[in-house]
């Protein structure tokens, strides 16, 4: 249903979701044609629907997305919307850093919520830099936001956070082989993470000690991927955050934590 109100207001080109007053409007030979060749894609396709319109919202800004990059749906969005609250007291936060960006949407939104940090953007991924790109100059975020193109935190030697947020990928052989065909016009690099999921998870917790400031946290989503982290790292005293709109798997290790559990505690 959401689709479908998604696609019809993209066929009549209208610039804001669909209302139930649009439905009493008649639908022009053209805008009929332009709806029933986005809902073929959809259905036969198995086109996820953003792809279609190339819209979509994250943490309450605009984001122009397409196949380069993953559809944004991260949790975190909601955390954002908190600035991170209990953890993080907003007004010291100068430095952030989003691993693993995609679209930019979590570096932006950042960037949006601590007016006086500046984020750095990282991916691996040149495409996904592209869309970045482009999302971050529709937000006038140009001069705060700096893209990186780097295997997580290989290019940012020496450089320190007040936050170090990410989504990586984080999808095992098994789950990703179960996926629904919608997934398949997702770059795979965005979801695989090895046979159990957990290759991105294991670089970001070794090597987040280097990168955090005294004060700073640690935040990483790792969805369905939780259970088997918890069993790894069983001496690691992580909080698993909760959401009120839904989604979990998200968790948050201080500075301090990290310190105090050792280099060893943070291999698996
Ligand atoms: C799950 S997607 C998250 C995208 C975005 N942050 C979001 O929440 O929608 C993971 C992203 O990590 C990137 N990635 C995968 N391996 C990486 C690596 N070794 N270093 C940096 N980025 C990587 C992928 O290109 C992809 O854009």
């Amino acid at each position: 249903m959401d689709d479908a109100a998604a696609l019809l207001a993209h066929a009549r080109r209208l610039q804001r979701p669909l209302q139930e007053k649009d439905l009493a409007l008649p639908l022009s030979a053209q805008v009929q044609q332009r709806f029933a060749g986005l809902l073929d894609r959809r259905i036969h396709a198995r086109v996820p629907a953003v792809y279609l319109t190339h819209r979509c919202w994250f943490a309450g800004l605009p984001m122009y997305i397409d196949e380069r990059v993953l559809i944004p749906r991260s949790p975190i969005a909601e955390l954002i919307g908190q600035r991170f609250a209990p953890w993080v007291q907003p007004e010291t936060v100068r430095r952030v850093v989003d691993l693993g960006t995609g679209s930019g949407c979590i570096a932006l939104a950042c960037a949006k919520a601590f007016p006086a940090a500046r984020v750095d953007a990282v991916d691996i991924s040149p495409d996904a830099l592209a869309v970045a790109r482009i999302n971050r100059a529709a937000l006038g975020l140009t001069r705060r936001v700096r893209l990186v193109k780097s295997d997580f935190f290989q290019a940012l030697q020496g450089c320190r956070y007040d936050i170090i947020v990410s989504n990586p990928p984080y999808v095992g052989t098994a789950e990703f082989n179960g996926l629904p065909a919608e997934y398949g016009h997702e770059p795979a690099a965005a979801l695989r993470a090895g046979r159990d999921g957990m290759d991105a998870v294991r670089v970001l917790l070794r090597e987040a000690p280097l990168h955090l400031s005294e004060n700073g946290v640690l935040i990483v989503e790792v969805g369905n991927t939780e259970t088997r982290v918890r069993r790894a790292f069983p001496r690691l005293p992580f909080v698993w955050l909760s959401f009120a709109r839904g989604g979990g798997g998200v968790f948050l290790l201080t500075a301090a934590a990290l310190r105090a559990a050792g280099a060893r505690q943070l291999r698996s």
